[in-house]
């Protein structure tokens, strides 16, 4: 079905290719003149879209540094000229000239499936002329401001985080052999952002929304046919449904808040927040952006969860070397005592190995920007309106950085002989940082606490296929079998 969706998809783009060439070509032809990076453009309208988005992030990038640069190469994906700047110094320079040269860039199926606000007045911007609006990144000021995030607040849910793992794992883990590793760690990491993001307990609403979830993530990165069974179509359905649960939720919210109740999360900040002009945020951008928060945190701490999982399944010295830091831990507090922040910081073994799952396995491949004025970078130009690729994977596996990159092996990250500067950034860097990275940190090291402390685990496919290129996730859900202690 999605061969035949895309398929059809292809016709369509070569058709509008026959209707835009011209607008195209005058555009292409102003930046003749000047030394651009290397690289292809591959097909017309499509340029390498199929590669980028259907094959491993690293060969697409270790490909094309190979053949053209190992700093830079030109390519265009997802509508979009691109440049992809690659390894250590690629990174440093991103992180240190946000707003100087680039700003964020949200790729055109994630403006259309987190801007429906907007598009319903308006249409969408067309392929070469999308711009960042003020607004646009809202949900990510609203997220960094108010510190709903920053470590005082996160303090604060860590208790919650460790009790709703305990309960979650008790209701569907308690008294089985045989488990999935995969569906649980997506439904503890939605539930989690009910709590926190939405401030209700009724996790259930959302948690059962978990495969809209699931093709609200993979239509992020399509391309941008809305054809039935094509998967940016299906991205498109789970919007609508996700954002009318959403739209209940915010009702019911107001209503408690207009008892006077005493709110902390992040939905209630938005309901109140005004603009300049003193407007209140419309329900409808509300939905959009709680709805892009809580994908911005689902997969990439789910995935997270469940390689975690499968790496310390496989591994009984590094199960058992966690296992004894949690029971120091445990040891150390009363037996129904919550884990606190001082008992996180002592989880550095734990967050190592974290740290190893994700290298191999990054819950985020890259982000894009959009070049706001000409820059030069390794004696190439970038012209203003291209859009700049940065990705994990022009560093992670690669063996100038990291000797045996295969090797799953936590003790790369002892103190003092860590990753060299700029080659091992999971949650990127410079003020674009991830906001949700303690956050991700403290849910992620909750959940495994609750783990160890009371099971021992084996993968029961160690040679289980992964699936998805921008979303690697084990085909199977990961079936673990399960020893209670
Ligand atoms: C293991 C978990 C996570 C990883 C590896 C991760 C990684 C990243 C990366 C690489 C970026 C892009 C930074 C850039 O563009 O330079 C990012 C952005 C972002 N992340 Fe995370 N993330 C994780 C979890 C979370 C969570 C739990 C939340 C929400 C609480 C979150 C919210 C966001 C937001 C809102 C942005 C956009 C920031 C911006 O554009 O300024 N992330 N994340």
């Amino acid at each position: 079905m999605e061969i035949l969706a895309l398929s059809i998809s292809l016709a369509v783009v070569i058709c509008s290719f026959v209707l835009s060439v011209f607008v195209f070509k005058g555009k292409s032809d102003n930046d003749s003149n000047k030394k651009l990076p290397p690289g292809s453009f591959g097909w017309p309208i499509i340029g390498e879209t199929i590669e980028f988005l259907f094959g491993k992030p690293e060969k697409f990038v270790g490909d094309r540094m190979r053949k053209y640069s190992p700093d830079i190469f030109k390519t265009k994906v997802l509508g979009e000229k691109t440049v992809v700047i690659c390894g250590p110094n690629g990174h440093k320079f991103l992180f240190a000239n946000e707003q100087k040269y680039f700003t964020a860039f949200r790729p055109h199926p994630m403006q259309r499936l987190f801007r429906s606000y907007k598009s319903k007045a308006s249409p969408p911007p067309p392929p070469m002329a999308a711009h960042q609006t003020p607004r646009e990144g809202e949900e990510v000021k609203v997220i960094r401001q108010p510190g709903f995030l920053k470590p005082e607040a996160l303090s604060r849910y860590l208790g919650k985080m460790d009790s709703i793992s305990h309960q979650l794992l008790q209701a569907h883990w308690e008294g089985k052999d045989e488990v999935k590793a995969y569906p649980l760690a997506k439904m503890i990491t939605l539930i989690l952002s009910c709590r926190f993001f939405l401030g209700t307990d009724n996790h259930e609403r959302i948690a059962r929304l978990v495969d809209h979830f699931d093709d609200i993530t993979l239509g992020m990165h399509s391309i941008m046919v809305n054809f039935p069974g094509t998967i940016f179509y299906k991205a498109n359905k789970a919007a609508a449904t996700i954002r009318k649960e959403l739209l209940d939720v915010i009702k019911e919210k107001k209503f408690t808040m207009a008892t006077g109740a005493p709110m902390q999360d992040i939905l209630s900040h938005m309901i109140v927040v005004n603009d300049p002009s003193g407007k209140h945020m419309p329900e409808a951008e509300i939905a959009d952006k709680i709805m892009g928060l809580i994908v911005a945190g689902y997969s990439t701490v789910a995935t997270t969860i469940t390689f975690l999982m499968k790496y310390v399944g496989e591994r009984p010295d590094i199960y058992e070397k966690i296992r004894a830091e949690h029971l120091e831990i445990a040891a150390s507090k009363k037996p129904e005592e919550l884990l606190e922040w001082e008992d996180v910081q002592k989880m550095k073994y734990s967050w190592n190995v974290i740290c190893e799952t994700m290298r191999l396995n990054p819950p985020l491949q890259g982000t894009f920007r959009e070049v706001l004025t000409e820059f030069t970078y390794a004696g190439y130009t970038i012209p203003k309106g291209w859009k700049l690729y940065w990705t994990v994977s022009t560093t992670n596996t690669n063996p100038t950085y990291f000797k045996d990159p295969e090797k799953f092996d936590p003790s790369r990250y002892d103190v003092g002989e860590g990753p060299a500067p700029y080659t091992y950034v999971p949650f990127g860097g410079g003020p674009r940082m991830c906001p949700g990275k303690e956050y991700a940190r403290l849910a992620i090291l909750a959940f495994l606490h609750n783990m160890v402390k009371k099971y021992k685990w084996e993968v029961l496919f160690p040679d289980e296929k992964v699936i998805g290129d921008m979303m690697p996730t084990p085909e199977k859900g990961l079936p673990l079998r399960l020893h209670s202690l």
